[in-house]
């Protein structure tokens, strides 16, 4: 069943925009790119594969965790050793040094839990990484493993057992204020980055912890509020980035504050039964922090451990257990999967001998901070070659106190990590290019004599170049997309003042803005952490060429994508329309597409080939990319899937990534294979998933938006 491979070449714009008009009689250059249905189906050679005698275990989950067995079995011997008392000790929390405490109990150590997401919180003398949505932004798997085994040694560097992150809630509501904390607004993408992040975190003895299971996309009403997702989306959309992490042997899980379908998600049976018999999840369920609501319903939904105190699973449980409503099995089963996790990651054979005030931050994670401040570093628009500043430019004005008295790091809340010293764009700029060129400084962003003054200070320089920061953090949603108005105000005076006005943004997000089309660029650094300028600078100056990729949708309108909601109950009606995914659906323009980021060097995509891949069920896309600049860079090509209409899914749905790093004029061969579940769909009826036969259409290219390469297949389907 292997199919010959198909090789085609990208139809020249002029023939697809012929063929385009004659077909729909609209404009060819955005349906070209923005939808399967648009494409002429004639212009793309098939290629079939029949699935339809493979196992379907294939769609389904979850390989069990390296060493499962032998932790399982030592777990048992510990649990036949202990007391009730002593199990119930293991399954609440105390106060202590760490935002999450586990006393010590039956000859076991006490458990050290901190946040979070990105690095060790609330202590000193540690690294300052970048937010987890710079990260999304490098769509570099390979970095964020590295990054998260450097936050985990430092977490275990000051004692710590438990990290509390990675974070995966979905970026839905582009305002919602904890954003930053996560991967984006893509599934697939988030998935992979998960993965990523949890191996490189556990492999430094830590057990690393998904959060906030489930439906936890918006900080308005948190505590109460109740997300509705119908079956199929909450398994597409937002099970995938935690099915990941069950499959990268996650050793822990943190219930969300919020309610789904009714019931608060830190006793709901529903979703706490898919994360453990479902994706097979062997570990323990913690509550956040004040997320649990009852013992018995709690206890027996499957929620293991109370955190961060002992309101519900303290005496409250212990008198559930002697009246028989929650069983004993069930406290073996909660202390289980606390003592499997522990004992499977190394944790309770090693466990940290460090202190919360050691000293944890070094060179060379300050290198990695910087090298991942610069891999999401995306550049959004460059007219006129007005980056990087080339020798003609003699002069430079700094404008923001974003760019120098006030350097941005990272977004607040649980999430933020104290920086002992962030890098100003200014001070780096200085250092790095003070003999080339003249550096003038302005904050611009004061009272009405401060932006007068920075609008002066611009027009004298050959380059002006504005920082903007947008805060967000835990706790609450931004109001709008908007920037501070002062900054709207002074990036449109600055850029009336000089026509070589480069605006770079410390945003957790989509922004809007009002001044595109009077700048000649535009960097979004996202929240770049304590090496800010050290790895802005050198973009700026042509020494690194950007090479981040958008994680999230830029809208043009806010109402384009689903708003936070101010209501108690936070209908998901959109389904499976998310990010892109609706802007696709409705043929909607965003002002910058996800996936997408520009290089100052060009990337020609060519030869889509596409054959059975290596594993049962998959397939496999080959291509070239060639660098037509004169610079080297790394582009990342992009796989999108159209499924056949009859799936009813969104136009294009990400399914495969690939950076390739590439000398100038270099060309390279590349491959990207799509697992058979990949091409899985979530059948409500049957609860569970199956591959739909019919046409399908893959589609390899730059962005969501820019998608060069097409091939049609046809595939007798799996199921349902
Ligand atoms: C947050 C969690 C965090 C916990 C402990 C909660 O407010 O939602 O993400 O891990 O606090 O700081």
């Amino acid at each position: 069943m292997v199919p010959p491979a198909v090789q085609w070449q990208p139809m020249s714009p002029i023939l697809r925009c012929i063929l385009a008009v004659a077909l729909l009689g609209c404009g060819c250059l955005r349906d070209s790119k923005s939808s399967p249905d648009a494409n002429a189906p004639d212009a793309f050679p098939m290629a079939s594969f029949d699935f339809s005698g493979l196992d379907p275990l294939l769609l389904s989950t979850t390989a069990a965790p390296a060493g499962l067995e032998v932790a399982t079995a030592r777990a048992n011997e510990l649990l036949g050793g202990m007391s009730l008392d002593e199990k119930l000790c293991l399954v609440r929390g105390v106060s202590g040094a760490y935002v999450g405490n586990v006393t010590a109990t039956a000859g076991l150590p006490a458990l050290t839990l901190q946040d979070g997401p990105a690095g060790v919180a609330r202590f000193g003398d540690v690294t300052a990484f970048p937010a987890p949505i710079t990260l999304a932004a490098s769509w570099d798997p390979d970095l964020v493993q590295r990054w998260g085994a450097a936050m985990a040694a430092e977490e275990r560097g000051k004692g710590v057992m438990v990290q509390l992150g990675p974070m995966m809630n979905m970026v839905r509501a582009p305002a919602a204020g904890r954003n930053f904390e996560s991967f984006g607004e893509d599934p697939f993408l988030a998935a992979a980055l998960v993965a990523a992040e949890v191996a490189g975190i556990q492999s430094q003895k830590v057990v690393a912890t998904a959060k906030h299971f489930i439906g936890n996309e918006q900080e308005t009403n948190r505590d109460g509020g109740d997300s509705l997702i119908d079956e199929r989306t909450l398994h597409e959309i937002y099970y995938a980035p935690f099915e990941a992490a069950v499959n990268a042997a996650v050793g822990a899980v943190m219930c969300s504050y919020n309610r789904i379908g009714g019931t608060y998600a830190c006793e709901n049976p529903a979703t706490l039964g898919d994360l453990k018999s479902g994706m097979g999840f062997s570990g323990w369920v913690m509550s956040d922090w004040g997320a649990t609501h009852s013992t018995v319903a709690s206890a027996n939904a499957g929620l293991d451990m109370e955190m961060p105190d002992d309101a519900n699973f303290g005496s409250a449980l212990a008198a559930a257990v002697a009246a028989g409503s929650v069983s004993q099995a069930r406290v073996d089963d909660m202390v289980r999967r606390i003592l499997v996790s522990l004992l499977r990651l190394g944790v309770l054979d090693d466990p940290p001998t460090g202190t919360p005030a050691t000293v944890v931050t070094s060179a060379e994670h300050s290198t990695l901070a910087r090298e991942a401040a610069a891999a999401g570093v995306t550049l959004l628009q460059n007219h006129d070659g007005a980056l990087p500043l080339d020798a003609t430019v003699k002069s430079i004005a700094v404008i923001g106190s974003a760019g120098g008295d006030a350097p941005y790091s990272l977004g607040g809340g649980s999430a933020y990590v104290n920086a002992g010293n962030v890098i100003s764009p200014l001070a780096a700029l200085q250092a790095q290019a003070e003999s080339t060129m003249t550096i003038a400084y302005a904050r611009g962003d004061g009272d009405d004599d401060d932006q007068e003054q920075a609008v002066g200070t611009a027009s004298a320089a050959d380059a002006a170049i504005v920082f903007a920061a947008v805060d967000s953090t835990e706790g609450g949603d931004r109001d709008s997309l908007a920037l501070p108005a002062k900054t709207d105000a002074l990036i449109a005076a600055v850029a009336a003042a000089n026509r070589r006005t480069i605006v770079v943004l410390h945003a957790p997000g989509a922004v809007a803005m009002p001044w595109l089309d009077q700048v000649k660029a535009v960097l979004v650094a996202f929240y770049p952490g304590e090496e800010n300028g050290n790895a802005i600078a050198p973009i700026l100056l042509g020494a690194d060429n950007p090479g981040g990729k958008l994680p999230v949708s830029f809208p043009r309108a806010a109402e384009d994508l689903p708003a936070v909601s101010k209501d108690q109950v936070v209908p998901y009606s959109e389904g499976l329309a998310i990010g892109y995914r609706a802007l696709d659906a409705q043929k909607i323009e965003p002002l910058f597409p996800f996936g997408h980021g520009l290089s100052y060097t060009t990337f020609a995509f060519a030869d889509l080939g596409v054959r059975a891949g290596a594993a049962p069920g998959s397939i496999a896309l080959d291509f070239t990319v060639k660098n037509t600049g004169a610079h080297a860079g790394s582009e990342v090509a992009q796989l999108y899937v159209g499924f056949p209409a009859s799936a009813g899914e969104p136009p294009w749905v990400l399914r495969g990534f690939k950076r390739i790093v590439l000398a100038a004029s270099e060309s390279k061969n590349a491959t990207i294979e799509i697992s058979i579940r990949e091409l899985g769909c979530w059948n409500p009826d049957a609860h569970r998933r199956y591959v739909p036969s019919g046409t399908y259409y893959f589609a390899v290219g730059s962005s969501s938006r820019d998608l060069p390469l097409q091939a049609r297949v046809q595939i007798q389907g799996l199921g349902p």
